[in-house]
């Protein structure tokens, strides 16, 4: 029996039981293939208890469940994993031991289920002697390889879904009402689910807003009977001349956590329009639940994709959707550029040509 072993890294998103299962489906169907799962991304390799075998019955009934069957760690990168010595925290380097459990486990091939940051260190790893192909998953949609990531569209039905709901309380109080959303350093998440739950204001990263812009389209709103309004802003958007802002994370040496700018913008629009505001903070719910049909489906292929590679033993390749095709290409040429929105795209032109505020 050959061996393929599989890890989910980095944040988790609505689509990670489905590629585990098309990964075991389909070696199941093609026979000769035993697949090992590691637990809790790449620290599953530093941990005798960290692997378990993945059969058919492992992954029964799970395509519609949320999460992951084998756990995710998004502080877990073993170029600089967090220990304490001496009371003190510090960064080791462990990638060396990793690899070694790998080479000890037989595989012929690691598939690696995961985001921008887990893709990067698998790349290193790739790099090192790890037969890696990648699986890009995110619900940001920032993989620059892939025109879409799994995860991102069940994140946006979430978020459209909210706003919908926001818009029927915000018009009964005629108030505002601002929902802050994820998606890091990518507007993707606010921007499609702005235009498609009809907010008034979308405030995304990659368009540092003015105040004023936001302020000029609530009180036109008013002007024209519309007593209330819905913005939605990404945690990385930032007014011109500012920064981003960010929650504690409490440890300096992990990336910090956005958070925050829903309540700025909520506190300048009740103290400078002169109209009560709320502020939502959507968080997790973007991550957790069943994924949509989309992504079971997306995911799905994915999955199937990467065990082709693996019997093609074609390493250091990512699995992309371009267009309405799965294809293959190179990871570091995936990974040469984060993706960002783009500004003389049609999401943005749309936007504009609806009137919509993006605070430029
Ligand atoms: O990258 C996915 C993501 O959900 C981002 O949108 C968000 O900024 C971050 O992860 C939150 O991470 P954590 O799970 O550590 O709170």
């Amino acid at each position: 029996m050959k061996r393929i072993g599989i890890l989910t890294g980095g944040g988790d998103a609505p689509g990670l039981n489905a590629v585990i299962r098309a990964v075991v489906k389909s070696a199941d169907r093609h026979g000769g293939y035993q697949v090992l799962g590691i637990r809790d991304g790449f620290e599953g390799c530093l941990d005798p208890e960290g692997v378990v075998e993945l059969t058919l019955d492992a992954v029964h009934g799970i395509l519609p469940r949320g999460g992951t069957i084998l756990g995710a760690a998004n502080r877990g990168n073993p170029f600089a994993r967090k220990v304490i010595r001496d009371g003190r925290e510090e960064m080791e380097d462990v990638s060396d031991q990793v690899v070694r459990r790998i080479e000890q486990l037989g595989l012929e091939s690691l598939i690696v289920v995961g985001g921008d940051g887990t893709l990067h260190i698998s790349l290193e790893l790739f790099r090192k002697g790890v037969p890696i192909i990648g699986i890009p998953k995110t619900i940001d949609n920032d993989i620059d390889g892939t025109d879409v990531t799994f995860g991102f569209d069940t994140a946006v039905n979430t978020a459209t879904e909210a706003l919908d709901r926001l818009h029927t309380t915000a018009e009964a109080h005629h108030r505002v009402i601002v929902l802050e959303l994820m998606g890091r350093d990518a507007g993707f998440i606010t921007l499609h689910a702005g235009v498609a739950g009809g907010a008034d204001v979308v405030l995304i990263p990659e368009i540092p807003f003015e105040f004023k812009g936001i302020c000029e389209t609530i009180q036109a709103r008013a002007g024209r009977g519309r007593h209330f309004s819905t913005v939605a802003v990404a945690e990385g958007a930032r007014p011109k001349g500012g920064g981003q802002v960010f929650r504690s994370s409490g440890d300096e040496l992990v990336t910090a956590r956005l958070g925050g700018i829903g309540q700025t913008v909520s506190d300048y629009v009740e103290e400078v329009c002169q109209i009560e505001s709320r502020v939502v903070v959507l968080g997790h719910l973007q991550r957790g639940g069943s994924p949509t049909a989309f992504d079971r489906w997306l995911a799905t292929r994915f999955g199937a994709a990467a065990f082709l590679l693996a019997v093609q033993r074609s390493h250091g390749r990512m699995v992309a959707l371009r267009g309405v095709n799965v294809m293959d290409l190179a990871l570091d040429e995936a990974l040469a550029a984060p993706k960002r929105v783009d500004l003389n795209g049609d999401g943005v032109r749309t936007a504009r040509t609806l009137g919509l505020c993006l605070g430029d």
